[in-house]
């Protein structure tokens, strides 16, 4: 039978699977991953990736005495309110609701939430008819609980199609669907949202549509003005929520990045031009350890144009990919992760338009990075080490790196409500 700690990692339901996971990754599984020179942070991976978990064993009892002696004035949150920012993560509500260690590190070092999958369509539709609210409703009570805010993600995303409306026949009004969609999800929690992401990594230059769109569900199935319409529904529903245009692969100085810029800086001009309500850009900020790229002028120009356009920037997904980095010793690993994210935000906050900050996940214990093959190709038995927190929740250099880069920001206070 499973044990208690079996049934939380990583939402695996079995003790069968965990079995599975101790076992070595099957070369033949990795060799189909498509090559891609930014396969790590490109998130065009499969939905049915079903790689299973590292076990990390026991969930901590309790939080460790590292952990607490980084609460209060010394966590995160209050480090990032002196410097104008809001700090937070992305949660598994489910994790979240099992783990009180968890649950206490989220409440002292996060003033904002987002749920990782929660508020996606294919955790809110099981069916056409059917909505499951349940465990977004969870996260809205613990956020209100502890005086968190809470971002929305997402309405639209090529990732998150569920299977029945795939297999939908033609003649299904999609185009109604998402409409009510929008409705009913942002309606539901109307005012209670920071900012949502409304359309999530819309962009694809690879896929040779004009404006660089990316030949998604959406797109084929609504046709080129499903951005429109969902800004202009989502401004309806709720009218407090920032509006928020939310993708990946803008962080480096190379060809590919800049040709993303590009097209994202093309699309936001276009909805301004067709008076389409926009009120921010995320940044996802999935980035890499041992990049061959540099972060610099490209990120910086590119928050400055979007800061010149009056949008707000929120870097919305924050984490750092190690996969490639060759070493196997922890502490070398970790300084070049605590590196990473001190070079990515050195460059990211010097700018008055940046006011969230959030990582994708908060302790080892649960990252996305180890979900499937695309994100550790080099190392695929090796847990990645991300995130501001180790497995046993006890901070590591990256905390330490993401907090006086905090503490160095020195932007102006911003007085007229805008950038
Ligand atoms: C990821 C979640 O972390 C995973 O648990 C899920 O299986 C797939 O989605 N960019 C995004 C996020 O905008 O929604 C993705 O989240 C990570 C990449």
């Amino acid at each position: 039978m499973a044990t208690r700690r079996e049934m939380l990692a990583g939402g695996l339901k079995t003790a069968a699977s965990l079995a599975l996971a101790r076992t070595t990754i099957n070369s033949t599984l990795l060799a189909q991953v498509a090559q891609h020179p930014d396969d790590m942070t490109l998130n065009s991976a499969p939905r049915q990736q079903t790689f299973p978990p590292p076990d990390f064993g026991l969930i901590p009892a309790m939080l460790p005495k590292e952990a607490k002696a980084v609460a209060g004035v010394e966590s995160l949150k209050a480090h990032a309110a002196q410097h104008q920012l809001i700090s937070g993560a992305a949660v598994v509500v489910h994790l979240l609701e099992n783990d009180p260690a968890l649950a206490e590190l989220i409440v002292d070092q996060c003033g904002i939430l987002v749920p990782e999958s929660e508020l996606k369509w294919c955790a809110l539709r099981p069916t056409q008819y059917a909505f499951d609210f349940s465990q977004a409703d969870a996260l809205f009570a613990f956020a209100e609980k502890h005086q968190m805010l809470v971002r929305g993600h997402t309405l639209v995303w090529h990732n998150s199609v569920p299977d029945w409306l795939i297999a939908a026949p033609a003649t299904l009004d999609v185009r109604g669907l998402l409409v009510g969609h929008i409705n009913t999800v942002m309606g539901r929690y109307r005012v209670r949202v920071h900012s949502w992401d409304v359309v999530n990594e819309a962009i694809l230059p690879k896929d040779a549509i004009p404006g660089g769109l990316r030949k998604s569900f959406w797109y084929e199935r609504v046709g080129a003005d499903y951005i429109d319409l969902a800004y202009n529904t989502a401004r309806e529903a709720d009218p407090k929520a920032k509006l928020t245009y939310n993708d990946y692969g803008v962080e480096y100085d190379n060809v590919e990045d800049e040709e993303r810029r590009r097209a994202i800086l093309e699309l936001l001009r276009g909805m301004q031009s067709r008076r389409v309500p926009l009120d921010a850009v995320g940044i996802q900020s999935h980035i890499k350890a041992a990049s061959p790229s540099t972060i610099g002028k490209g990120l910086a120009d590119y928050i400055e144009a979007i800061r010149a356009m009056k949008l707000e920037v929120y870097l919305t997904e924050l984490d750092v990919n190690e996969d490639d980095i060759a070493s196997n010793e922890v502490a070398e690993r970790d300084r070049l992760v605590a590196q990473t994210y001190k070079d990515f935000l050195g460059v990211a906050l010097n700018n008055a338009a940046v006011k969230l900050v959030l990582t994708w996940g908060i302790s080892d214990r649960r990252t996305w990075l180890n979900d499937g093959p695309t994100h550790h190709r080099k190392q695929p038995n090796r847990p990645q080490r991300s995130l501001p927190f180790d497995p046993e929740y006890r901070p590591t250099p990256a905390f330490f790196a993401m907090r006086s880069s905090f503490d160095r920001r020195s932007v102006k206070k911003q007085t007229d409500g805008n950038v």
